[in-house]
């Protein structure tokens, strides 16, 4: 199985220090934030790892990583140059995948306790569709959020004014290579980018969308708290 991470992205909300480097190279507890996704697929046993990067920055993610080799992985760098949103990103992968291969996707930004190496033992043994990585939140309205029915989800609503659960779909996802057509299908949203929420609606009316939750912490590094959260989190 092949990872990708999705690592673009302007990193408003972290600015100024996002002006001058990517948000994913900013520290969190003893390392740069990409380092936590890099090595959690590895651990499951996922070495061929897709990283999806913007231009500004570049160049230190090879100073960091090289190809992979000291990490133990084997990694290829694809630049998303517009600000096109996470599904957008996550079609630059497409050229990189066999015909009917399964993989999984992290944003970069998504740090978390847990091994993830029995979701991806789950997904394997799934057969066709998606899975995604919930996790009980005390403010699921900045989140997409699952409607959710037995051991499917019905809808995912993308930061609802009012939630239906308590629940927040996490940055960690894992595809069959009908996502690609899948986010062809897609058209931009309100905020002008190709939704990774759209596309997990699209596996989800096919009744296709299954779910596992989280155990362990989670948080995704996009603010200066959560950061500091994160950070504090992993120090222990
Ligand atoms: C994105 C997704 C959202 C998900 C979140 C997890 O939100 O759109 O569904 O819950 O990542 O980190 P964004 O960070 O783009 O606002």
């Amino acid at each position: 199985m092949k990872g990708v991470i999705l690592a673009g992205g302007t990193g408003t909300r972290l600015y100024p220090l996002t002006k001058m480097i990517n948000k994913h190279l900013l520290p969190v507890g003893r390392a740069p934030m990409i380092c936590h996704g890099v090595e959690k697929l590895r651990n499951a046993g996922i070495e061929e790892i897709i990283l999806v990067i913007s231009k500004q920055s570049a160049g230190l993610y090879t100073e960091l990583f090289g190809g992979g080799k000291e990490w133990g992985v084997r990694l290829t760098y694809k630049i998303q140059e517009e600000a096109g949103g996470i599904a957008q990103a996550l079609s630059l992968a497409e050229p990189n995948m066999k015909r009917d291969e399964k993989f999984v996707v992290l944003l970069g930004d998504n740090l978390f306790e847990d091994s993830l190496t029995p979701y991806v033992q789950s997904f394997q043994n799934q057969g066709q569709g998606a899975r995604v990585l919930l996790k009980k939140v005390h403010d699921p309205k900045r989140y997409g959020v699952p409607i959710l029915e037995e051991n499917k989800i019905l809808r995912i609503e993308e930061k609802p004014a009012e939630p239906k659960s308590n629940y927040c779909v996490t940055g960690i996802y894992m595809y069959d290579t009908t996502v690609f057509n899948k986010i062809r299908t897609i058209k931009p949203s309100g905020r002008g980018e190709l939704e990774i929420t759209d596309v997990n609606n699209v596996y989800a009316s096919e009744g296709q969308l299954a779910y596992d939750i989280l155990d362990g912490w989670w948080t995704d590094a996009g603010t200066f708290q959560s950061l500091y959260q994160a950070s504090d989190w992993l120090m222990k």
